[in-house]
């Protein structure tokens, strides 16, 4: 099939490069000129392992071109792919300006029967919208479809050429056939469903998903102060099939580009047809309060934060990623500089990402995981990136000028930081006394 992408951001680019990996001939279009520039000479313009790789095996196989000209893709195209952002607007509510444009540049460049995908997050009732947009210009056949992306950073490829299921929202079975059989090949889960179930079924994922995050880490705070071990209790939990193991780590809460927008674009949903969304607001709530756990350990370990040295581990808002967006270290690093620390950072991927974010003269920006414990009063774990695993507590106590531990992540075996003449402050855990 011929399939033209809009927008190689990461969702628009990861699936477009599968679709060439699947043999499909794809067109990834954006705007940005010096993104395609980068893409045609075969750099990735995001980290994003196993990516680069696909690209240039696509390319060399004539399957996979950029272009910023839709003009030049679109002909040719059995499937169009609308992956633009959507980005958050201050009341909460999903941009959908670029969408809007992009519907409207999709309907001038048509010439004949495509589907129209929106794979970009979006509120219910915008792939009516796309469509009354292509209309305006376009008196020809067409369908538009919702196909919801379920991929997650660092993980990308992998989640989106073995997805658990795939959703395809359409309201004709000519669409449906179509987009059944691009994504055969990937799962034998493919959920056909009306257009507005599917824009309601990706919302509805990501906010079931924060849910158990901030649930877990409410049971965390809880166990702290009775003295159980959110371990423990998640790993019991998890074993029961209704609930599920995964996404019971409790830390410091989430972040990224997503599930902070959804959550807070799926309440303003709500809203805007009268429904209060109390669960996911108390979900939101606790995600933002969770971050600053790590401030109070921190308070009670040193007795006054003001005029020390604390040592961050970790910017990006998860491992495997250079990603920054709402990730908790910039608050908590934030807090940390007002509070009058010097603040000792570190991440294996994101540090230019986060020094373009927030900056400032009292972060002093470390090569490695153990010069940022050289000297520093305490060490804060805030991104589980494997190598703060497998690191050598020893040196690390060495390196500190006091034995202080907060991990905001639950990294390591209890025993195995006492036994290095580590304080240790995990989140949910019994810790130092
Ligand atoms: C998330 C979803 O997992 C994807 O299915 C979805 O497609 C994507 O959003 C999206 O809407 O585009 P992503 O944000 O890349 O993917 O990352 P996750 O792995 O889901 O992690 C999100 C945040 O939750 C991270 O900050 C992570 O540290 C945190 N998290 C995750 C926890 O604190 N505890 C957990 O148990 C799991």
């Amino acid at each position: 099939m011929k399939i033209t992408v809009i927008g190689t951001g990461y969702v628009g680019l990861v699936s477009g490069i599968c679709y060439a990996e699947l043999g499909h001939d794809v067109y990834c279009v954006d705007k940005d000129a010096a993104k395609i520039n980068t893409l045609q000479s075969g750099g990735i313009p995001i980290y994003e392992p196993g990516l680069q790789r696909l690209s240039l095996k696509n390319m060399d196989a004539g399957r996979l071109r950029f272009t910023t000209a839709l003009a030049e893709a679109m002909p040719e195209a059995d499937i169009v792919i609308m992956a633009v952002g959507t980005p958050s607007l201050p009341s909460g509510e999903a941009d959908m300006s670029y969408i809007e444009a992009a519907a409207s540049e999709v309907g001038a460049a048509m010439n004949g029967y495509k589907v129209i995908c929106v794979k970009s997050t979006v509120p219910v009732g915008t792939n009516e919208r796309v469509g009354r947009i292509v209309r305006e210009r376009y008196d020809g056949p067409f369908d538009t479809a919702s196909l919801p992306e379920f991929l997650r950073e660092g993980t990308a490829v992998r989640d989106t050429l073995h997805p658990d299921r795939i959703v395809i929202g359409t309201d004709g079975s000519r669409a449906a056939r179509i987009l059944s059989d691009l994504h055969r090949p990937l799962t034998n889960q493919i959920v056909l469903t009306d257009i507005r179930s599917a824009e309601m079924i990706k919302y509805a994922s990501n906010a079931f998903l924060a849910t158990k995050i901030s649930f877990i880490n409410e049971i965390a705070n809880i166990c702290e102060k009775v003295g159980a071990d959110v371990i423990e209790v998640a790993k019991g939990m998890g074993l029961d099939n209704r609930i599920g193991g995964s996404f019971l780590r409790a830390g410091i809460g989430y972040g990224g580009s997503c599930f902070p927008k959804d959550t807070k674009a799926l309440i303003q949903i709500a809203g805007n047809v009268e429904y209060d969304f109390k669960l996911l607001k108390s979900v939101v709530e606790v995600n933002k309060q969770q971050r600053f756990g790590v401030l109070d350990k921190l308070g009670k370990a040193l007795g006054d934060v003001r005029g020390t040295t604390v040592g961050v581990w970790g910017l990006a808002f998860k491992p495997e990623t250079d990603d920054v967006r709402e990730a908790p270290a910039l608050e908590i690093i934030e807090q940390l500089i007002e509070s009058d620390a010097t603040v000792k950072v570190y991440d294996p991927i994101a540090m230019a990402n986060f020094k373009r974010t927030f900056d400032h003269p009292r972060i002093v920006w470390c090569d490695s995981a153990l010069d940022t414990a050289q000297d520093s009063d305490a060490l804060c774990l805030l991104t589980e990136w494997k190598e703060f695993a497998a690191i050598d507590l020893g040196a690390v106590r060495a390196a500190l000028a006091r034995p202080i531990l907060i991990d905001g992540r639950n990294v390591y075996d209890v025993q195995r930081v006492r036994e290095a003449g580590l304080h240790y402050y995990p989140v949910g855990r019994p810790g130092h006394e």
